[in-house]
């Protein structure tokens, strides 16, 4: 491989002479290949998207069928798989979702639903959290609270963080036996606070995913749907990492008893085999759009090419039970996980919904770092933050259970020796 600085490209979210490059050349189910002959086992989905698994010919199959028939397009197009797309996109968000809004990615989708939010209820505020991303275009950034967002700023007037669901380090002060859901009721008072009826819209991500997976208490969606309503503002669920069976179920919402307003979803829609995301939008909302212009556009909207993928990559969903396998396979992740902080410093805390888990450990730098070396040595694939201290898993959900488990007792070991001597 040419060193780094060699490629006539960036790397993404780095500087570039810290970049890692990696020569992907393909793969199969839950395993990649690298031009060095090596097959790693893909604990990360790549970046978090490769729900169907690598090498699903039938998609790819479907990809040329699409580009044979029908390969151009203009945004008021219509031909067949961009209708049955948005039909099995509303039919999987549930009853009362009437239209959908196609998009190139997953920031893209919270873009337009920032626009559609606005436009509906003619206020400019928005609340998300800080533990949360949901894009790097700049509204989706803004929204964003994490290490990403402050290098840009200001990048969009009117957006107002939170904080967060983490029960493991309330930011309230909070234990189970005390808490009395203030990460909910906070978003309450707090868009009251902001002028009443300001807000246009509360984003949330189902469970922050790349944060450190924050798996809400069960009241938490009820009680902002409830202030929501009450301010008039839109519920909008990121379902960008949590849709298309990450959590055991098609979209991470629908573990509560809540209905957003608005869905915005990409990564798992295609399971990355062609670049594509949505907003799905509630018919309450939808309506306004009736009788007013929906000031959105974009040249590329709802690609054929894309929404041959996705319509392949759902029905390849369907026919091979991913959602359930997702389901059956995330007590056995958590399983797995305890095992493996039982072995490690008290400290260590292990979070998980379905097929996305979190291991998080207050350990030096230097045995994170560690831990991806041990990784490497181990042909292991997922996504390890040093600074936050996290490691996060998400698997493809064709994963069986025999290569879960094993990937993870083999985590288990390369933890084991990354911590050692870690208090
Ligand atoms: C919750 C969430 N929202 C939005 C995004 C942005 O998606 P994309 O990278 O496709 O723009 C991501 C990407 O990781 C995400 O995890």
């Amino acid at each position: 491989m040419a060193a780094v600085t060699e490629y006539p490209f960036f790397f993404t979210w780095s500087a570039q002479n810290a970049a890692r490059p990696f020569e992907l050349t393909g793969g199969e189910g839950a395993w990649f290949t690298t031009a060095d002959g090596s097959r790693w086992l893909d604990l990360g989905a790549l970046s978090y998207q490769v729900n169907a698994g690598h090498g699903q010919r039938r998609i790819i199959e479907a990809i040329k069928r699409q580009a044979d028939e029908l390969c151009l397009s203009a945004p008021n197009a219509v031909y067949p798989a961009k209708v049955e797309l948005a039909q099995r996109l509303l039919a999987m968000a549930g009853p009362g979702f009437s239209k959908v809004f196609f998009t190139l990615g997953g920031a893209e989708a919270n873009e337009n639903a920032i626009k559609i939010a606005r436009q509906v209820t003619g206020r400019l505020k928005l609340v998300s959290r800080y533990r949360s991303y949901h894009g790097a275009s700049m509204g989706a950034l803004a929204l964003t609270g994490d290490w990403r967002r402050p290098a840009l700023e200001p990048a969009l007037a009117g957006v107002i963080h939170v904080q967060d669901c983490y029960c493991d380090r309330c930011p309230f002060g909070q234990r189970v036996e005390t808490c009395r859901r203030e990460c909910a009721t906070n978003i309450g008072s707090t868009m009251t606070l902001e002028g009443p009826r300001s807000v246009a819209a509360v984003f949330l991500e189902p469970v922050p995913g790349a944060n450190g997976v924050l798996v809400p208490p069960p009241e938490y969606w009820p009680i902002v749907r409830q202030a929501c309503d009450a301010e008039g503002a839109l519920l909008v669920a990121d379902e960008v990492l949590t849709g298309f069976g990450r959590t055991g179920k098609p979209f991470g919402f629908q573990h509560w008893d809540v209905v957003p307003d608005l869905i915005t979803v990409a990564k798992g829609l295609a399971s990355g085999y062609a670049s594509i995301g949505a907003v799905i939008v509630h018919e309450r909302v939808a309506k306004h759009f009736d009788d007013h212009v929906l000031a959105c556009g974009l040249t590329y909207y709802a690609h054929p090419l894309a929404c041959a993928a996705a319509l392949e990559t759902l029905k390849l969903y369907e026919d091979d039970k991913l959602f359930e396998n997702a389901e059956r396979l995330g007590p056995i992740l958590r399983r797995e996980l305890d095992v493996v902080a039982a072995r490690l410093p008290p400290t260590t805390f292990v979070r998980s919904l379905g097929l996305l888990a979190a291991l998080e450990l207050e350990a030096p730098a230097a045995a994170w770092t560690k831990l991806g070396t041990e990784l490497v040595a181990r042909k292991l694939s997922l996504h390890v933050d040093p600074k936050r201290g996290t490691a996060i898993f998400a698997p493809p959900l064709c994963i069986t259970e025999q290569e879960l488990v094993t990937g993870l007792r083999s985590f288990g070991e390369a933890a084991v020796v990354a911590f050692e001597g870690v208090a």
